[in-house]
């Protein structure tokens, strides 16, 4: 199938807004202030930012180029170019199968939290005890993650178009609204102590931990290595200037980021004394947090409401992206209809969310390698199979493909500025990092060392 075929983006802008309505979601918003909170702060967002623009910059254009060159997924893209590394596709699009389930699973909180503030439940939600008392419930979590699994699931059916038309809508107002949010979360009395954590980088605060969880949140936030951007990259016009493009997504994604972390990292000091206990709230911080901000602000409940809303258009968006990922393993790799594959997706999904909610209550004493289950997902995806992933698209393309023939893609469209840079990334320095980070997760996952 050629580009046209498969149907391309109108223009630039078209495509800049959905894929960065696909990468910017509940990694910017949800994931990145957790960890920016639980890893060293400014010293963590000190790496992410470098990692970003360096590694995840190589990253993701050259998956784009590659789904452009074939006009095909990561499974069939990786056979095109090279029959023998055919397997290569089904590792980047076994990704998204494990990270829909757990990504469902917050999903819900997202609907119930906008449910609770329809509802009036705004001084309800910023209780202590209100977050924790939520997700130990063994039926409601599963209920909001399933109709959460439903919306996405429906979506899928609708397509490119469908994606293009919620993000553009959702988006820009998102950013407006997190702005305004963070600004007023920045002046309250007492965040000044957690603005300075969050921006300051203390060398004091850094571990290996801190690598390790930004290079993971990299790959997770950007989209990377799970075949969404050779998706995409599939469907770009071969006009479409690339470098430009990509740079564009990359800045609205780490600036959503960026902005998140302001939204909730200063609060956690002004509203909880600073207490470092507060700061490792882990997941359940952006949901433990926020509520005490809207609580103390005028119209806090028109606020939440709404803030909540539009949280659960950009995790749709990216959950159908994934969604679509995943079900393209089915369809590219075993001849599947989209009806059989929509179908063996909606079972997995709810085999693995359904343990990664209970793991909040019911199975809360259930550890995977010492981690409760949905962080065992998030940490197997992020922290192992996407380095790689990533690791062997690098070589594929160093080894196999030749990094010539993505540079005369990138340059088919436009300029290709950092094509030096690029070189030597993908040549060496990616590879090499890469496999360093590899086998210290491994070796401390399997308690092997001590990071
Ligand atoms: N990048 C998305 C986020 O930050 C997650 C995602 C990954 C979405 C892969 C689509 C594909 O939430």
């Amino acid at each position: 199938m050629n580009t046209t075929e498969r149907g391309s983006f109108s223009g630039k802008l078209g495509y800049i807004l959905t894929v960065a309505g696909s990468a910017v979601g509940l990694g910017n918003i949800w994931r990145f202030p957790y960890l920016a909170a639980k890893y060293g702060g400014g010293i963590f967002l000190l790496v992410y930012i470098i990692l970003a623009v360096t590694f995840g910059y190589t990253l993701v254009l050259a998956e784009t180029a590659l789904g452009r060159k074939t006009g095909k997924s990561a499974i069939a893209a990786f056979g095109d170019l090279n029959k023998k590394s055919k397997g290569m596709g089904f590792i980047n699009a076994i990704i998204p199968i494990f990270i829909v389930p757990y990504y469902c699973v917050i999903g819900g909180w997202v609907l119930k939290y906008f449910s609770v503030y329809m509802t009036g439940g705004a001084m309800k939600a910023a209780e202590d005890t209100y977050f924790t008392g939520y997700v130990s419930n063994v039926s409601e979590p599963i209920v909001w993650t399933v109709v959460f699994i439903a919306a996405s699931l429906l979506f899928v059916f609708l397509g490119v178009k469908g994606i293009e038309k919620a993000s553009k809508f959702a988006m820009p107002i998102l950013a407006v609204l997190s702005l305004i949010i963070a600004i007023y979360s920045v002046t309250r009395p007492g965040s000044l102590e957690g603005l300075k954590f969050y921006l300051i980088p203390n060398f004091n605060n850094f571990s290996f931990m801190t690598i390790v969880a930004a290079l993971g949140q990299m790959f997770y936030s950007l989209s990377i290595a799970m075949g969404i951007l050779f998706a995409y990259g599939s469907y770009m016009n071969k006009k479409i200037d690339m470098e430009s493009s990509i740079k564009q997504i990359e800045i609205f994604d780490i600036g959503i980021a960026f902005i998140a972390g302001l939204m909730i990292i200063p609060a956690v000091f002004s509203f909880s004394g600073g207490d470092p206990a507060a700061l490792n709230a882990g997941p359940g911080l952006m949901f433990v947090t926020l509520p005490k901000v809207f609580a103390s602000m005028k119209l806090g409940g028109v606020i939440g409401g709404t803030f909540f809303v539009l949280v659960f258009f950009a995790a749709l968006t990216s959950a159908i992206s994934l969604m679509e990922a995943s079900i393209a393993f089915f369809m590219d790799g075993f001849k599947l209809s989209r009806k059989a594959s929509c179908a063996i997706m909606a079972c997995i999904t709810l085999v693995i969310a359904v343990p990664c909610s209970l793991g909040f209550g019911l199975w809360d004493g259930v550890t995977l390698l010492g981690m409760g289950i949905l962080d065992f997902f998030d940490f197997m995806t992020n922290s192992i199979l996407m380095p790689i992933a990533a690791l062997l698209t690098c070589i594929f393309i160093a080894k196999v493909v030749g990094v010539k023939t993505i540079v005369e893609e990138v340059k088919c469209s436009g300029e290709f500025k950092r094509e030096k840079l690029f070189t030597i990334t993908i040549t060496y320095l990616a590879p090499a990092f890469l496999l360093i980070i590899l086998v210290s997760s491994i070796l401390s996952a399997m308690g092997f060392i001590k990071m």
